[in-house]
């Protein structure tokens, strides 16, 4: 097993038996920001965007330098990641077309969806590096593994919450 797979065993660890004690979807975002931030050096930025309207964006609990306030679906690679419900994998954010440049030292990253079990994107889970291509498939594999239990411990909550 690589380095980078025992950190996410641990960090999966971690996140199960934080959210085993009764808590909602705000202190889960937190706690999950938080684990996978501290976890790994390449991280610079960690944290949600949830959906608060129809097609509509606003930044949730993170951890790293501040962080614009409002997306749209249709900007930037967390817009695409909510409006295609597909995880964006980018290696170089200068080529990436609409990207939103919160900070300038961002040169990689990584956005997941999170979907509740009947596919309503409740959030985006966006983790930015300032190293080139820091993110590979077992990123992807990991991120999805937790945004997945995320949208089937919270979805209904965090859906009750979208205006409309
Ligand atoms: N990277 C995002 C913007 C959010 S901030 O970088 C924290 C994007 O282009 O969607």
């Amino acid at each position: 097993m690589t380095e980078k797979k025992r950190t996410y065993e641990a960090v999966l660890q971690a996140i199960d038996s934080l959210l085993a004690e009764p808590c909602d979807w705000t202190a889960a975002m937190a706690t999950v920001a938080c684990e996978l931030h501290t976890a790994f050096d390449t991280f610079h930025w960690t944290g949600f965007y949830r959906t608060i309207a129809p097609e509509h964006l606003q930044v949730g609990p993170y951890q790293g330098s501040h962080g614009c306030i409002d997306i749209p679906f249709t900007r930037g690679v967390c817009g695409a990641a909510a409006a295609t419900k597909m995880t964006q994998l980018v290696d170089d954010v200068s080529l990436f077309p609409g990207h939103i440049a919160c900070s300038s030292s961002t040169v990689s990253e990584i956005v997941v969806p999170v979907l509740t079990r009947d596919q309503v994107v409740i959030a985006v889970l966006d983790v930015d590096s300032n190293v080139p291509a820091a993110f590979d498939a077992t990123d992807q594999v990991y991120l999805e593994i937790i945004c997945t239990k995320l949208g089937l411990m919270y979805g209904e909550e965090a859906k009750r919450a979208i205006r409309n």
